[in-house]
């Protein structure tokens, strides 16, 4: 190989000059992460009298209402750009629909509420609309009786009605999680036609049925019914180009902003991706990811800080806007050091 690179007239040593020094580096770096780059994702629960860690996210809690401000102003104060809210409902109150999530003084609308009254417009606060979090069977939707899959038509009429508490409440992003054909057009309808044309979608356009999101179902208290899983309406981890017809559509039916899901493990997709469209395009470094991490650094088998902040350059690198991770706290810290 050094031959063959020799006799094709490649200057010896070239590669290895620029990388001399620090400084060196940081000049020629191609890549760089920021603070500007990174969203939090927070879980809020109804009816807790204080925060409750969540065993497989260390440093992740499910918040109070109140303790979800304080963590969101202190994010703010780091110069975190953005959040994403979880909300999750009283525990054990859910149902076949989800109706808990659109109630009119329920979690939603109190947590966005209180995160938009301390925060303002100093940070973006998201909504995740989906309805798992709030279902019996934690299905992303309604579930047919007679086929037993996912309604898609039904639950994109739910995900119209909850983008619009979801508005109304105060995010200014809207970010559908539940991968039914169509939701982002009808999301954005509902959005103008109650007046919130302001309102941005960011599309969760290509999220794979992952075994990544582990942790999360943790977070949320989400269990599938049966030992169910979503393969029936998210991605197949073996297809990348299904995932360029599902951003192209949702790009076409007005998403602002398209995200990849999970991030690492679909590094090639989010590449093929920013390639495709020019508006933003997000990942998102998911629990799983998160808590690999977290569980080799806490056994000393990894440097857990250093990992974390190449695993999430890395996805800058692949052509990412800006990173969904529950590193962002951790990383917009070290990012100022
Ligand atoms: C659906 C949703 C999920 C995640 C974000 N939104 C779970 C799922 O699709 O099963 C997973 C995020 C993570 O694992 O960090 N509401």
């Amino acid at each position: 190989m050094p031959d063959l690179l020799a006799a094709s007239g490649f200057p010896a040593r070239r590669l290895r000059r620029l990388r001399r020094t620090p400084a060196l580096r940081r000049l020629v770096a191609q890549t760089t992460l920021a603070v500007d780059d990174l969203v939090a994702p927070l879980f809020v629960a109804d009816g807790l009298d204080a925060p409750r860690p969540v065993g497989s996210l260390p440093g992740v809690s499910q918040h109070t209402v109140d303790s979800l401000v304080v963590e969101v102003r202190r994010l703010a104060a780091l110069g975190v750009p953005g959040v994403i809210l979880f909300p999750l409902p009283v525990t054990g109150d859910k149902d076949a629909t989800g109706s808990a999530a659109l109630s009119p003084d329920g979690i939603t609308r109190r947590a966005i509420g209180a995160v938009r009254d301390a925060v303002g417009d100093d940070l973006v606060v998201m909504a995740d609309c989906c309805l798992d979090e709030f279902t019996d069977h934690g299905h992303c939707g309604i579930v047919d009786p007679v086929t037993g899959d996912v309604d898609n038509d039904a639950t994109v009429e739910l995900y119209a009605d909850l983008a619009v508490v979801q508005a109304s409440a105060g995010a200014h992003v809207i970010a559908p999680s539940g991968m039914m054909d169509g939701q982002v057009a009808a999301i954005r309808a509902a959005l103008d036609s109650a007046g919130h044309a302001e309102a941005a979608v960011l599309a969760y356009a290509a999220k794979y049925a992952s075994a990544l999101y582990g942790p999360f179902r943790e977070a949320a208290d989400v269990t599938i019914a049966g030992g169910g899983n979503r393969k029936g309406y998210q991605q197949d981890p073996r297809n990348g180009r299904e995932a360029l017809a599902e951003v192209a559509l949702d790009v076409a039916e007005g998403a602002d902003m398209v995200m990849v899901k999970p991030a690492l493990t679909y590094l090639d997709v989010v590449a093929d991706v920013r390639a495709l469209v020019d508006v933003p395009v997000a990942a998102y470094h998911v629990s799983g990811e998160y808590a690999m991490v977290k569980a080799a650094a806490e056994r000393g088998w990894i440097d857990g800080p250093a990992v974390a902040l190449e695993q999430i350059t890395s996805v800058k690198r692949a052509g990412a806007d800006f990173v969904l991770t529950y590193f962002a706290g951790e990383l917009a810290e070290a990012l100022h050091d």
